[in-house]
């Protein structure tokens, strides 16, 4: 079912211009005068593999000034730079299993300190067990980490065929990590990246039998996380299987209910 790159690479050439890249919508949803006070606080982003969690953490990114913690790019970047993280990293991530909690919440913690994060972050393939979503809890509630905003979480949802395509149509740039799809989101020129021109490469766990292990792993492990913050309130479900404009309408729509929703609760118990 997946594609040859040459094969995908030439449906690339074939669909350009027909299709708006990510970094034009992104360009649309530059930070508007009207939502720039808006504080988004904590934002996890929930979802199976490919459900567009990085695609809409970006935009988010650029419509609120806030950063993106993608666990599986800082799991990426410690093997890029070869860490011992990264070495122990790398072989369970291409088997599509989990990497220890233990070593993914002190990489997060130790990135919930940086300054950036000040005015929110969005949680991206983060918390992905209920021992991390424990410990995410734990943290925040006793570190008193600003903003001092509960978390809200969004769940993306999308059927198992459209995501088993998008896997394995997925191409990414390994400088700028924009992200392109050679069914849904071609870059201009096949195989290169719209923003700095280097070649975009496949991830190596984006193929049809990792996907599989990844997907049975969210199953097992990570569907009890959504149900988590589902009983906890300040959740949302949005259908992931629309264009991404009308993903990141949703997700924002959702973001404004929850974050009005936590301030009237507040203001009730004061
Ligand atoms: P990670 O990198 O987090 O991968 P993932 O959760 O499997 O999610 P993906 O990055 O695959 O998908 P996405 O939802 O971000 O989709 P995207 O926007 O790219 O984790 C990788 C591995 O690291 C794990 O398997 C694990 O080993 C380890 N790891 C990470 N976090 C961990 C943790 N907390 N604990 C333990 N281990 C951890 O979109 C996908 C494609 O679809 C793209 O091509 C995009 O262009 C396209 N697309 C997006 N939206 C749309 C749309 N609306 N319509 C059509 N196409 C779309």
């Amino acid at each position: 079912m997946t594609a040859s790159p040459q094969r995908a690479a030439e449906f690339a050439g074939d669909e350009v211009g027909r299709h708006e890249t990510l970094n034009s919508i992104s360009a649309n949803h530059s930070t508007a005068p009207a939502e720039s006070s808006f504080l988004p606080g904590p934002v996890l982003l929930l979802g199976a593999p490919g459900v567009g969690k990085g695609t809409q953490a970006q935009l988010l990114v650029t419509k609120y000034g806030i950063p993106q913690i993608s666990t599986g790019d800082l799991l990426r970047g410690n093997i890029a730079r070869g860490t011992q993280l990264g070495m122990q990293a790398q072989q369970i991530m291409s088997t599509g299993k989990l990497v220890d909690d233990s070593l993914v919440n002190q990489m997060v913690l130790a990135r919930l300190h940086e300054k950036d994060t000040r005015r929110g972050y969005i949680l991206d393939g983060y918390p992905r067990t209920l021992d991390q979503a424990r410990f995410l809890d734990a943290t925040l509630a006793d570190l008193a980490l600003a903003p001092n905003l509960p978390v809200v979480a969004i769940s993306i949802l999308v059927d198992f065929d459209q995501l088993l395509q998008r896997i394995t149509g997925r191409r990414i740039c390994p400088v700028c990590k924009s992200i392109y799809n050679v069914h849904s989101n071609p870059p201009a020129i096949a195989g290169r990246c719209n923003v700095d021109g280097t070649h975009l490469i496949q991830r190596p766990d984006d193929t049809e039998a990792v996907f599989i292990q990844r997907m049975k792993t969210f199953a097992e492990q990570t569907a009890p996380v959504v149900s988590h913050y589902r009983a906890l309130g300040r959740f949302q479900e949005v259908d992931g299987d629309q264009s991404v404009e009308s993903v990141i309408a949703a997700i924002e729509a959702s973001l404004l209910r929850l974050r009005q929703a936590a301030h009237q609760q507040l203001t009730t118990s004061n």
